[in-house]
């Protein structure tokens, strides 16, 4: 969802912003540019739709010496994806970038109107430029025209502006979008980015900025403001360089090679957690729970699915009172948030806009906050009171898997850690499901015999009116995550339902047309869900049943192994709709891994 990259140096700006904005494709996009500023020559390229697009545009361009750039990956929200409309936007003499909202552009956008500012697209950034210009034109210095256009923005932004008369200094500012600086030891180089990748390989160490943060950067070096104007120096982390996970490795999609990588990436979450009779969250304060009776959970898309399957571990196995929110209905429906409860955020990337802005509502409200997250230092996990990190490393496809199969993993284990603080299960069963989550990484490993099932399956699932993804218990969240997954990355219409909910209503769809992808596991109300697949069965509907039962009703059958337990048994059919998506994907031609109109990280709300 909008990217940023910027570049100070005597390196080749041209190819440096355009890996960067490669980088940050997987967050979505309608167009992108770049503006660079050379002595005092500016040049700039925009294009709409993939980078390729832009690549051709700059082809014959290159720097020769020292310059400062800023680039852009833009996913419309005020304006359609035009080349108006893409970043950067150009004043009269300088150029800025952005990623968020501005909330008061209209206002200010019809003072600036008025004053006789001419507007060249419909964005709300555009604003900004004017802006700083005009206090310019009032006579300030350059540095200080940039901290009183800040000064007026409402809303969430990352910004990078550079201008002529200031040919080697590029002014930046952060409120509730992400953004980082890197630097080298052994050159005045200077890297700007929205998260980590883009700058693997050219900065050795970063600084996070936080909201409030402005300044500048130059040859000297780096100039931060926090929110009440006061100087702060920059705190540098070594960045990571490890960027293996980071490539396709011969799968044809990111999604799938994520898909394979689960049994991984899972080890990786168990890892050090699990005891022999305790499961142990070093990175959990001992008293996070004392004081608790409810526990809230809030989050959105897949990582919401993966909180309502949270609410069916905590409740079973801990006894404690869950309740899930979608962040953005959470946000403005004036909820009651006490104390006794703790706030629990789920979020892949740390950076959405409404769960982030929920964690900093019950902040606010005085609850202790806990984060499961998959990104070290993101906003919400420097936010939270704690966190947990769900270790399913870097996550490329729009369509999370490896992610929510983590945060999953991290759930289950909570709820036993929960249950040892309150003794609600007896040792045998803690044991016995400790001995459980060691055989999840096996349950999820991808055997050639199922992917190729898949694979001759999928032809038959590429039309019809509709699809039903229908589970009882804790397989409802996951028949809702299997819709979200078709939908997200086939186009076609998928709907998750409770099986027992199909005749109070949606049954009434149902004909040859319509597919039913029933998840009927042995160990979790096997017969009741059953006989409500037979139902749909009796009116004609299309099933293809996942079971480790055979089940003569069925049109097509997708035999999973034999488990010990539900929750094993979730985990392998969580394999099995998340490949199924991606091979009717695939058949239809789709662009798997950045799905139209979907962005990876969802900065604005
Ligand atoms: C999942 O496939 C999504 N594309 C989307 O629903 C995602 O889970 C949601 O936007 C939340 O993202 P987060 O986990 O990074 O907060």
């Amino acid at each position: 969802m909008c990217g940023i990259v910027g570049y100070l140096g005597e390196g080749n700006s041209k190819e440096i912003l355009l890996h960067g904005l490669k980088e940050l494709e997987y967050r979505g996009y309608d167009s992108a540019g770049i503006a660079i500023l050379e002595g005092d020559n500016f040049s700039s390229f925009k294009a709409v739709g993939k980078l390729v697009n832009l690549e051709e545009k700059t082809k014959d361009f290159q720097t020769k010496g020292f310059s400062v750039g800023i680039g852009h990956t833009r996913w419309a929200t005020h304006g359609k994806p035009t080349e108006l409309n893409a970043h950067p936007h150009l004043g009269e003499s300088s150029y800025v970038v952005h990623n968020g909202i501005i909330e008061n552009y209209a206002e200010l956008k019809e003072e600036l109107l008025a004053e006789g500012v001419n507007f060249l697209s419909q964005t709300d950034t555009e604003v900004i430029v004017h802006l700083f210009e005009k206090n310019l034109k009032a006579g300030l210095q350059p540095f200080k025209a940039f901290e009183k256009t800040v000064q007026t923005l409402d809303g969430a932004y990352a910004i990078l502006l550079i201008t002529k008369g200031e040919e080697e200094t590029i002014f930046f500012a952060k409120n509730g979008s992400p953004m980082l600086v890197g630097i080298t030891q052994d050159s005045n180089e200077k890297f700007f980015a929205s998260s980590d990748t883009p700058l693997i390989g050219y900065a050795t160490e970063v600084n996070y900025f936080e909201d409030g943060d402005y300044g500048y950067v130059n040859k000297e070096g780096i100039v931060i403001f926090n929110e009440e104007g006061v100087k702060k120096e920059p705190s540098f982390k070594t960045l990571s360089q490890n960027k293996l996970s980071a490539q396709k490795d011969g799968y044809r999609f990111f999604m799938e090679k994520e898909i394979y990588e689960q049994t991984n990436v899972i080890s990786d979450t168990l890892l050090g957690r699990l005891h022999d009779e305790e499961v142990v969250f070093d990175e959990l304060p001992s008293d996070l729970f004392d004081g608790i009776n409810e526990i809230k959970l809030c989050a959105c898309g897949t990582s919401y699915h993966s909180a309502l399957s949270a609410s069916y571990l905590f409740e079973r196995y801990a006894r404690v009172k869950t309740s899930v929110e979608v962040a953005s209905e959470l946000r403005y429906r004036d909820p009651i948030l006490t104390t006794d409860t703790l706030f629990v955020a789920i979020s892949q990337s740390g950076e959405t806009a409404d769960t982030l802005e929920t964690l900093k509502m019950a902040k606010e409200a005085g609850l202790k906050t806990l984060v499961i997250c998959n990104v070290d230092n993101s906003s919400m996990v420097r936010l939270a009171d704690a966190s947990i990190l769900t270790r399913a490393g870097v996550e490329k496809g729009v369509a999370s898997t490896k992610a929510f199969a983590t945060q999953v993993t991290v759930f289950w284990m909570l709820s036993l850690y929960l249950s040892q603080k309150k003794q609600t299960l007896s040792n045998e069963e803690l044991k016995r499901q400790i001995c459980l989550l060691r055989e999840v990484p096996a349950a999820v490993v991808v055997t050639d015999e199922l992917h190729e099932k898949m694979k001759r399956l999928s032809k038959r699932y590429l039309h019809g009116h509709g699809f039903f993804f229908i589970g009882r218990d804790i397989f409802f969240p996951l028949a809702l995550e299997g819709a979200l997954k078709l939908k997200e990355i086939s186009y076609l219409h998928a709907e998750g339902y409770p099986s027992g909910e199909m005749k109070h209503g949606p049954i009434a769809l149902a004909d040859p047309e319509l597919f039913t992808i029933a998840l009927l596991p042995e160990h979790m109300l096997y017969d009741k869900a059953k006989s409500n697949v037979e139902e749909l069965s009796a009116r004609d509907a299309t099933i293809c049943a996942i079971s480790p039962l055979p089940f003569d009703k069925a049109d097509d059958y997708i035999a999973t192994k034999k488990q010990k337990d539900y929750m094993l048994e979730f985990f392998e059919m969580m394999v099995v709709v998340q490949l199924l998506s991606l091979e009717v994907s695939i058949r239809l031609g789709n662009d798997v891994d950045m799905p139209r109109n979907l962005a990876k990280s969802v900065t604005v709300e």
